[in-house]
């Protein structure tokens, strides 16, 4: 079992690079079995999902390539429409292929993707969008099964903004005969990216980004390449990293918009930050303070994956930070790792209130997810002593090179075997 063991207390200072954003390149792989063709993907992070996503799309008969940064895969031969539960169980959101599978073959068959640790994780909201298709779906012994003779363009309105079940209706609705109009969609740049990437195979697609999604259906055949947004969750995880540690650091390759109310809350924090095009510098040598309560919303608003690791670098800000979780029920997991090094930390239901405390204190961690997982390593930078963060799996699913970034602008940091 490895562990990062994390001397605290080395101010972090100079500049990061940001790498490909997890939650775009997993949608966009399982899109490219739209393509029929060759997709390259650019800026593509090195993670435990991306080898998942990559796993699954071998299983279908698509042929992959991961070097570096870029992954290949042709989906001119794909021979299957299944996934099996030991491939679907190893990344929850596999469930995103239904809608491209659902798309391509006309038939889908996965495995429930179940809860996890924030919580039931429903997807009735993806099946609701597939049935006003016209797909018949049945979900019986833990098994999803989607089929459709054809699929016809309709109107969705979703009862609350979903990322995923946006993503499968926007994959599905390129299959659909006529025009899929989605309201209430999610507006994630996730989204927004994904719609980039559908332009370049030929889709007819517009709005994403806002809450209401068009989508023309036809036929796709196409070679492309693709450039991954920025993870704007990576980026907010250094930006808190330096503020715990009363670093001085500069992030490149980031869009600095999609993550305005971080770099908004750092700021009011007593953070100093400077924004440029696509790089964002923050100097955190003064004192930080409590700022009026964070409260998780659906894009634009604050996002539910940055609440642990900002929380973390609230702990010795001076005054009462409250945060309030609205988007997962199980967010708070980190906490009781938090307050055993000493973190002031008081929660009931959706709501915690950290008052800053003078010190925290190395201890042994384990993570219960991955953003909280980076939230005790965000913790650690800024503690007396060591701290051992176990449950690496959790952070490998979301941080490509995670130490090797912070060791190189000063952390104290090593994976230990
Ligand atoms: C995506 C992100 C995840 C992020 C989350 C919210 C990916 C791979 N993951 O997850 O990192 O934390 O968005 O920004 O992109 N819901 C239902 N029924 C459904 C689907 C969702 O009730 O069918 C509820 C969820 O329980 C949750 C809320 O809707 O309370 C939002 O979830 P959703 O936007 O779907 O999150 P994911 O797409 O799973």
């Amino acid at each position: 079992m490895s562990i990062l063991r994390i001397t605290g207390g080395r101010r972090l200072e100079g500049t990061l690079r940001v790498h490909g954003a997890k939650n775009s390149v997993l949608p966009i792989m399982a899109a490219s079995i739209l393509a029929r063709g060759e997709t390259i993907i650019h800026n593509c992070p090195d993670l435990a999902d991306v080898n998942a996503a990559i796993k699954i799309l071998r299983h279908l008969g698509c042929s992959v390539d991961k070097s570096n940064d870029r992954v290949i895969i042709n989906s001119a031969q794909m021979t299957r429409s299944d996934i099996p539960h030991e491939l679907m169980k190893e990344m929850r959101s596999s469930v995103i292929f239904l809608g491209a599978i659902l798309a391509r073959c006309g038939t889908a068959a996965l495995s429930m993707p179940g809860g996890c640790e924030l919580g039931p994780r429903p997807v009735d909201l993806h099946m609701m969008a597939l049935r006003e298709m016209g797909a018949k779906i049945t979900d019986e012994g833990g098994s999803i099964l989607c089929a459709a003779n054809e699929l016809l363009g309709c109107r969705i309105n979703f009862p609350i903004p979903s990322v995923g079940a946006t993503e499968n209706a926007m994959l599905a609705a390129t299959a659909c005969q006529g025009t899929t109009i989605i309201t209430n969609a999610a507006c994630e740049p996730e989204i927004w990216d994904i719609q980039r990437y559908l332009r370049t195979i030929g889709v007819k697609v517009t709005g994403a980004g806002t809450s209401t999604i068009i989508v023309e259906g036809g036929e796709i055949s196409a070679n492309t390449e693709h450039h991954v947004i920025p993870d704007r969750i990576v980026a907010a995880t250094y930006l808190s990293c330096a503020a715990a540690s009363s670093g001085k650091i500069e992030i490149t390759n980031v869009i600095p918009r999609h993550i305005t109310t971080v770099t908004n809350a750092l700021s009011e924090m007593g953070c100093r930050l400077k924004i440029y095009e696509d790089a964002i510098g923050i100097d955190a040598t003064g004192k930080l303070t409590a700022i009026k309560p964070v409260i998780t919303r659906p894009y634009p608003g604050f996002p539910t994956d940055a609440q642990p690791p900002l929380m973390a670098a609230s702990l010795k800000a001076s005054g009462t930070t409250v945060f309030i979780e609205s988007i997962f029920e199980n967010r708070y997991r980190h906490i009781g790792e938090l307050l055993r090094m000493g973190a002031d930390i008081k929660t009931e239901g959706k709501v915690a209130m950290v008052t800053g405390v003078s010190k925290l204190f190395g201890v042994p961690v384990e993570s219960t997810d991955l953003r909280g997982g980076a939230a005790l390593c965000v913790a650690a930078l800024g503690a007396e002593g060591i701290t051992d963060v176990s449950g690496l799996h959790h952070i490998d699913r979301g941080y490509d090179g995670f130490e090797a970034a912070l060791a190189a602008i000063g952390a104290d940091i090593v994976r230990v075997d």
